[in-house]
């Protein structure tokens, strides 16, 4: 597998960033990528056992009030069969999001109880009456609505599942999907990113971030990330990221004027909210694109639209469903996200997997920032 995508171009002053090239020595700590095949070739010996459409007992995780993560109940439920235009599938790898922990705080609403996820890749195991061009067997994955992937087996609508190309294993496609569809539609969509653009990426060793640094540096972009500490620092650096800010010792605003010689970048990337906002706002360029995509510090606090004009800025908040709403723009965005993993432009650090039972431990483990990259469940059974 390739392992140079990776652009190292820049150095900049030691005493205030870090310097990428000092970082081209990975830490023996930091996870390597996930490789394509190995997970795949595990697990497939046991889809065939499961290809049964008779309805059964499954394991989820339930959420009956809100709260931290002890509110995650190991529980028994029946699912079903699926109806006209749904399938079963039995999940071989589930993705954890920072959205899991808003809705399970109630940030965002959903009735209670409710079984959190919204990204899985699975086997199905049953398809409902009428639907063609689906078969048990096949290997899909999803990302958003209908919540509920923390769940052995699940029933989903046929539409919003997409066929998974044999050479990206489960724990890639369980990773990748939603956070890569995401880096997608911010990076070429939202604003696109171009050869000659800086851009600043905040939580830059996150899930998101660490795809959204790949794939900008892979675009020709000047890449700056901003990280909490100088583990997740190696890690951005090594994923494209040409400046790294560490923002928990260092003023990244300051920083980003310095690197940027007072310029100001082309787009911020902002998935931190309430702490980086403001500073984020003031670190663009004129005619700047602020896009604030996430909250994981908190909502962000309302700001006059008179602010924009002082450099005629954009601002949006935008959000993945609305930009893979069809079945065309939902293919067209897997599908870009599942070649750029073939082609090594995408490398996927899945650095934590847990059980799907010890799913609270994954929440905990995110919402303290003890993770990078990608997070992934795996049914215990
Ligand atoms: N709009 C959309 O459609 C969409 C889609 C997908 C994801 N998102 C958003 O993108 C963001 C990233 O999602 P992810 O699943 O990949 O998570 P993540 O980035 O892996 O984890 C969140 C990271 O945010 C940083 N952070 C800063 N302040 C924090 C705080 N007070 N509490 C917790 N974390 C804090 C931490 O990185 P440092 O330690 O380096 O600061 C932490 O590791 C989330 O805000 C999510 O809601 C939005």
């Amino acid at each position: 597998m390739s392992t140079a995508r990776v652009l190292f171009n820049q150095s900049v002053n030691p005493f205030l960033s870090i310097n990428a090239r000092r970082l081209l020595t990975p830490k023996p700590e930091l996870k390597p990528y996930t490789s394509l095949r190995s997970i795949r070739a595990s697990s497939s010996s046991s889809s065939s056992s499961s290809s049964s459409s008779s309805s059964a007992m499954v394991k989820v995780i339930r959420v009956h009030e809100l709260g931290g993560p002890e509110v995650l109940k190991w529980e028994e439920v029946e699912i079903g069969e699926p109806k006209e235009g749904e399938i079963r599938v039995k999940n071989k790898a589930i993705g954890v999001n920072f959205i899991d922990v808003y809705f399970r705080k109630g940030v965002y609403n959903a009735p209670l109880p409710f079984t959190p996820g919204m990204e899985a890749v699975g086997v199905v195991t049953a398809v409902g009456p009428g639907l063609t061009g689906r078969k048990v067997g096949n290997v899909v994955a999803y990302a958003g609505n209908p919540m509920g992937s923390y769940a052995e087996e699940q029933i989903l609508p046929a539409s919003v599942a997409v066929p998974v190309p044999s050479s990206i294993d489960f724990s890639v496609a369980a990773a990748v999907m939603l956070k890569g569809m995401t880096a997608q539609v911010l990076l070429r969509r939202v604003f696109k990113v171009e050869r000659g653009h800086t851009v600043l990426i905040l939580a830059a060793a996150g899930g998101v971030g660490s795809l959204l640094c790949q794939w900008a540096n892979a675009l020709g972009a000047t890449v700056i990330g901003t990280v909490s500490n100088e583990e997740k620092a190696a890690q951005a650096a090594q994923d494209g990221c040409h400046h790294v800010i560490i923002y928990t010792k260092e003023d990244f605003e300051a920083k980003v004027h310095e690197i940027t010689s007072g310029k100001g970048v082309n787009v911020v990337y902002d998935s931190v909210g309430k702490d980086t906002f403001q500073k984020s706002l003031a670190c663009l360029a004129s005619r700047g694109y602020m896009v604030n995509f996430g909250q994981s510090s908190g909502r962000p606090d309302p700001i006059p639209l008179s602010d924009l004009a002082a450099k005629s800025l954009f601002l949006t908040r935008p959000s993945l469903m609305h930009y893979t709403s069809t079945r065309d723009e939902l293919l067209e965005s897997a599908g870009e996200v599942f070649a750029n993993v073939a082609s090594g432009v995408l490398r996927i650090r899945v650095n934590h997997t847990y059980p799907l039972s010890e799913a609270a431990r994954a929440h905990a483990d995110l919402e303290a920032r003890k993770t990078s990259g990608s997070i992934v469940l795996f049914p215990d059974n």
